[in-house]
């Protein structure tokens, strides 16, 4: 057994208006409320975060922003800083999805940006990473985490690194209903954790959570959480419903 908290996170992309988020968000905390030794988050779209941390305050349930921009403030039309965010109550920020990657641009450089800046403002990063179909077909899996790891923790020294949280979402099994065996889950995951100790020691790879993304459901995130490397679940459409994801967060 090791003493990580699980993490049990809930993306809810671009969906749901104000009135919605509110209504799944007070839905989830009376389901939750009698969880104990789990960490829950939720991240809906900016403009409901403020909104739904109303309605979560004082529960079982903490806030995330599905990205940020790091500059503190200025003329960047569009953008969020993490103050900002920081401001509408978030606690964690997720950042590198696969989705911003593929369609906005993100790289490993703008994610490393994003995950400074996110520290500085003491904000828990949820930093996603993970390889296309076509990438682990051709046998690269291993040497694109490697470099998504490095790249994107590049210059961070282990002092800032505390909070981090890592994403394993492999790109293929995002929104497809194909979820990666809890096998192939746990040996991507025992290497992210090699590469963690790798560059930033024992006590390190130790605590940092990993958790695993790509059609988590209720029906099998048990078996994803009984590996020993896989410290939690980051959900995108299982979250969107108050029921299947406390049924996820019960594992
Ligand atoms: P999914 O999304 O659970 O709908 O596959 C996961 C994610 O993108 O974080």
């Amino acid at each position: 057994m090791n003493s990580r908290t699980p993490l049990i996170a809930g993306n809810w992309k671009m969906y749901k208006t104000n009135t919605e988020a509110v209504e799944t968000a007070g839905r989830l905390v009376e389901l939750v409320a009698d969880t104990s030794d789990v960490d829950i988050m939720i991240a809906p779209v900016f403009t409901a975060l403020d909104p739904v941390a109303k309605v979560i305050k004082d529960s079982r349930v903490g806030l995330g922003a599905q990205n940020l921009y790091w500059e503190k403030e200025g003329a960047y039309t569009g953008e969020i800083s993490a103050d900002m965010i920081v401001s509408a109550g978030c606690r964690y920020v997720i950042i590198g999805h696969s989705e911003r990657r593929q369609y906005f641009g993100e790289t490993d450089e703008t994610v490393n940006k994003r995950i400074k800046a996110a520290i500085a403002a003491d904000l828990i990063p949820v930093f996603c990473i993970g390889e296309t179909e076509s990438e682990r077909e051709s046998g690269k899996t291993f040497s694109v985490l490697d470099k998504q790891v490095k790249d994107g923790l590049k210059e961070r020294v282990v002092d800032e690194l505390g909070p981090l949280v890592i994403a394993y979402e492999p790109v293929w099994a995002i929104g497809t209903g194909k979820t990666a065996t809890s096998d192939q889950a746990q040996e991507a995951h025992k290497y992210i954790r090699s590469l963690v100790n790798d560059v930033f020691g024992a006590a390190m790879a130790d605590s940092v959570r990993i958790l695993y993304g790509g059609s988590v459901k209720p029906a099998n995130v048990s078996e994803l959480m009984a590996m020993p490397d896989i410290d939690g679940a980051l959900v995108g459409g299982a979250s969107l419903d108050a029921e299947s994801f406390s049924q996820i967060v019960k594992f």
